[in-house]
């Protein structure tokens, strides 16, 4: 079996460090534990070139910031750029709620899981990017999914008050607990991850 590429080894090393930081809540790190022992064991592996959509062209500044720093955030962040024209970009396609930029103005990238640079269908490791002053929809889901923040921005989860964890804080979101998130006047930048 094909051994997995340095560039998404180097990903996952530097955002199991950013999923087991104290600013997550103990659930976030619960759950980043179990998503980062099952990527112990690699997936299959797809170079080819994704269909990018417009926000990704927000990626660069919302990375800028890290790519010289020495620590984990850094690392992401030059992983991210060098894997970024494989990422299994798609976007989100309802709309409860999200701001009428929204289309435009996100893109979901898979890293690991289906349909990602890693292709394997027990867990999702990704990211989101949206360009300033996006609403993405609220939504929900089975899996229970964690987010950490590369970026300012806030989160909602059950439809309570917007919480903003600055960057390196988070959210945690239960199974089929209704969530969103939104930008500020900065493009957002948050890794996500789900165990399937
Ligand atoms: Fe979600």
């Amino acid at each position: 079996m094909q051994a997995r590429p340095k560039e998404i080894q180097a990903f996952i090393d530097a955002a199991r460090v950013l999923f087991a930081a104290e600013t997550l809540s103990e659930e976030a790190r619960a759950l980043a534990v179990e998503v980062f022992s099952r990527l112990d064991q690699h997936g299959d592996f797809r170079f080819d070139k994704r269909e990018r959509f417009p926000a990704c062209e927000w990626l660069d500044q919302a990375l800028e910031p890290y790519l010289s720093a020495q620590d984990a955030f850094g690392q992401v962040a030059r992983s991210i750029k060098a894997l970024e024209p494989f990422i299994g970009w798609f976007r989100r396609t309802t709309v409860a709620n999200a701001s009428d930029n929204f289309l435009e103005g996100h893109a979901n990238g898979m890293i690991c899981g289906p349909g990602g640079i890693e292709d394997r269908p027990d867990l999702q490791l990704g990211l989101l990017v949206m360009k300033p002053d996006v609403r993405y929809p609220d939504h929900s889901h089975p899996p229970e999914e964690a987010y950490v923040l590369m970026s300012s921005g806030q989160f909602r989860k059950d439809r309570g008050p917007w919480l903003s964890p600055g960057i390196g804080g988070g959210i945690h979101n239960a199974p089929g607990a209704v969530h969103a998130v939104r930008s500020d006047d900065n493009p957002l930048l948050t890794l996500w991850c789900l165990k399937m």
